[in-house]
């Protein structure tokens, strides 16, 4: 059978090297943010090609908290796409503001601009917009240039921008992400030095020094170990990204019947997703090849039982493509020869 994932491939490849950055971590007598976390925090950010990087707990934290960072808060509105990990809108939530879900683009799955335009308020504070899959949302200028601040959730999309066309961009360290931690991590990134004073006081409880609490916040730490095993993975990205994109083309190149997600050139294929409206059947095939597929989302965020508090417009967009998303193996550990087997089982594909 090909994985959809294999974690354990990555993990055994750095396990010797991430034996010996665990003793010193545990020589160093400091667990938490101690200098793999500042180290990390640095050489992330200068690959995220920002100036300041502040680590914390999860992707969830690097979203809520680089919300607060910026101000946000109840009464506020902030606007999300429509299909995208429930995160997205549940951190608008945890800041007190309200999500209001707009419908996606049909061809690259991102928030549609024109419809962002509409559902602006005079309370609307931000909008979220999601590089999903790893694919860069087109003309993120037009956003910054509403007057509303831009967050980027870069959950899916370690590498696929350089800089910021926004205020912040909040990436996760979740295992199967393009980089994945050891457990939950995840970074804020911005160019401004004050929000990121900010998020550094608001990952730690809202203290300024030792036991001075200026603001009230929780706890989203990032721990040594955990930034230990990002500092070893990190220089490993690009090289993981290039697979992706390699693996990716080669499945769009077998069969040109089938309808993918809109490219990009600098898409890191943090999944590689076609749609079919005959998605069971295109399911059940792969499965006939022995090749494991997935669903991102089976949901949109409109359709969450969570959520219908929020619903305010339809979106048929991303309902559609929850209907007929499809991910297939996509990850750097893939052999030539599993990927040789997913092309040869989407050549024989006839939908
Ligand atoms: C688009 C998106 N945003 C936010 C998150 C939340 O990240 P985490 O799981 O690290 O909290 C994820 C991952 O689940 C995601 O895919």
């Amino acid at each position: 059978m090909v994985p959809l994932i294999d974690l354990s491939r990555k993990l055994e490849a750095n396990a010797d090297a991430f034996a010996l950055a665990t003793r010193q971590v545990l020589d160093s007598g400091s667990v938490l943010l101690g200098s793999q976390t500042s180290q990390f925090e640095k050489s992330f950010a200068n690959f995220a090609g920002t100036k300041y990087g502040i680590a914390v707990s999860s992707g969830a934290s690097a979203l809520q908290l680089g919300l607060a960072a910026l101000g946000i808060g109840p009464g506020d509105e902030v606007i999300v796409p429509a299909m995208t990990a429930v995160p997205t809108a549940s951190a608008v939530c945890a800041v007190g503001a309200r999500p209001v879900i707009v419908d996606i683009d049909d061809e690259t799955a991102a928030i549609d601009l024109e419809l962002v335009e509409q559902a602006m308020t005079e309370r609307t504070q931000a909008v979220i917009a999601v590089h999903l899959y790893g694919r860069p949302v087109d003309n993120l200028g037009k956003l910054t240039d509403l007057g509303v601040k831009v967050v980027e959730d870069c959950a899916q999309s370690h590498g696929a921008t350089k800089g910021l066309a926004g205020s912040i961009g909040a990436y996760s360290f979740y295992p199967t992400k393009n980089l994945g931690g050891i457990g939950d991590g995840g970074m804020v990134v911005t160019d401004d030095p004050e929000v990121a004073e900010r998020l550094g006081r608001l990952r730690v409880h809202g203290q300024s020094e030792q036991y001075v609490h200026i603001e009230v916040s929780q706890n989203h730490r990032m721990s040594e170990i955990e930034a230990a095993w990002l500092n070893i993975v990190l220089p490993q990205l690009e090289l993981g990204n290039q697979r992706r994109r390699d693996i990716a083309n080669r499945y769009q190149l077998a069969n040109p019947n089938i309808r993918w997600q809109a490219r990009h050139v600098n898409h890191v294929y943090h999944l590689a997703v076609a749609l079919t409206p005959d998605r069971d059947e295109f399911r059940q095939a792969m499965l006939k090849h022995e090749i494991a597929t997935g669903i991102h989302y089976p949901l949109a965020l409109t359709q969450q039982p969570a959520l219908q508090q929020f619903v305010s417009a339809a979106c048929p967009v991303a309902e559609k493509w929850a209907n007929e998303c499809v991910s297939l193996p996509c990850f750097p550990e893939l052999t030539d020869d599993e990927v040789d087997d997913v092309c040869a089982a989407l050549v024989d594909i006839d939908l």
